[in-house]
């Protein structure tokens, strides 16, 4: 049986990309194994919500993944900021981990770019934090996309480096759910890089059909293949890749064959496409909407995940701090 643990910044809607990139695979794995999921709502301050938005962010996207399917019984469903023992963790582990290679990490050169009069501490030491949320649970799984991949690197390097520094081996070096093979990047629909929460190319699970008939219809493409064989371009192989998961096999067949005779008629695999994605969207939306309104359930299961998280949170920070040397007096 192996431990999970996967999580999600409270920073916005679910779109496709977090489902298929990490919680499609978490929820395989939920009932077989001894799964934690959590919502990051302490990397969510990075970018500094409102006080009187940031509880609303977390229960919105709590239902939403409830809403997909993640049980409540079979899981251990809480949110970060109820589980103190992570900043402690996190406090420990930032005295060895070293500016310089938190420095050159793509995530944080990507945010000083995007937010340049915001390059706060936590920024650069996120992967840290990330690291705790993982190993204070002694995880050796984490369904996570393409674009976690370096930091779940760090993670490990973090373990084994605790591991190597006081002689013992304790913390399992985490590997990604599909350990060997390729990570998910689900693209967006502007033609190029991944689908974001604030990129403004995604579709999230909360947009209406006509919403998503809008997004899709004007998804970026090209002017059209113009002899057989021809590889697609970045902006149309995006749309392949989108149709790839949420579509069927002989729909994705008909209009790659389309494509290669010279054949496809943009307009109508986008029809398709955006058909497909509201196929899977409609029933998440509708239960979204029933978890949202019932507090009470919601209070119930963060509570109760809160109670499970903390048990094991305490118990590894208990024996860190043993190996580390603080000793009762
Ligand atoms: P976040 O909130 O950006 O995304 C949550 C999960 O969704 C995946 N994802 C994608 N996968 C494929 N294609 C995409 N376009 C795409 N966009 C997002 C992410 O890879 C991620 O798995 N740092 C994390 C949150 C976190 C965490 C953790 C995750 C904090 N601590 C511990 C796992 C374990 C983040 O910002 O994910």
């Amino acid at each position: 049986m192996d431990t999970v643990v996967s999580g999600i910044r409270s920073t916005g809607n679910l779109h496709l990309g977090n489902y298929f990139g990490a919680l499609k695979n978490f929820l395989k794995m939920q009932k077989e194994n001894n799964c934690y999921f959590f919502i990051a709502d302490y990397h969510a301050l990075t970018t500094h919500p409102k006080p009187e938005d940031l509880h609303g962010n977390i229960k919105q996207v709590l239902a939403e993944y409830l809403a997909c399917g993640i049980d409540p019984e079979v899981a251990t469903v809480f949110i970060q900021s109820d589980v103190p023992e992570v900043s402690e963790l996190y406090l420990l582990l930032n005295m060895n981990a070293y500016v310089g290679e938190l420095e050159r990490t793509t995530s944080f050169k990507e945010k000083i770019r995007k937010q340049p009069d915001n390059i706060n501490a936590a920024l650069l030491t996120y992967p840290v934090l990330m690291a705790a949320d993982i190993i204070i649970h002694k995880a050796n799984k984490v369904p996570v996309g393409k674009d976690q991949e370096q930091h779940l690197e760090m993670t490990r390097r973090f373990a084994r480096r605790f591991n190597m520094m006081y002689e013992v081996n304790y913390f399992p070096e985490p590997n990604a759910y599909n350990f060997g093979q390729q990570l998910v990047k689900i693209p967006g629909l502007d033609g190029t890089g991944k689908m974001g929460k604030s990129e403004g190319n995604g579709v999230f699970l909360v947009d209406s059909p006509q919403e998503i008939k809008k997004k899709v219809m004007r998804a970026v493409t090209d002017t059209g293949p113009t002899a057989p064989g021809q590889e697609p371009s970045e902006p149309v192989m995006n749309l392949f890749t989108i149709m790839n998961v949420v579509s069927d096999q002989d729909t994705v067949k008909y209009f790659k064959d389309k494509y290669a005779s010279c054949e496809i008629r943009y307009g109508d695999m986008k029809k398709q496409l955006a058909e497909d994605i509201i196929k899977f969207t409609n029933p998440i939306r509708l239960r979204i909407n029933d978890i949202l309104s019932d507090e009470k359930y919601l209070s119930k299961v963060v509570s109760e995940g809160a109670e499970k998280a903390r048990a094991s949170a305490s118990k590894t920070l208990r024996e860190v701090r043993e190996i580390i040397g603080y000793r009762p007096f």
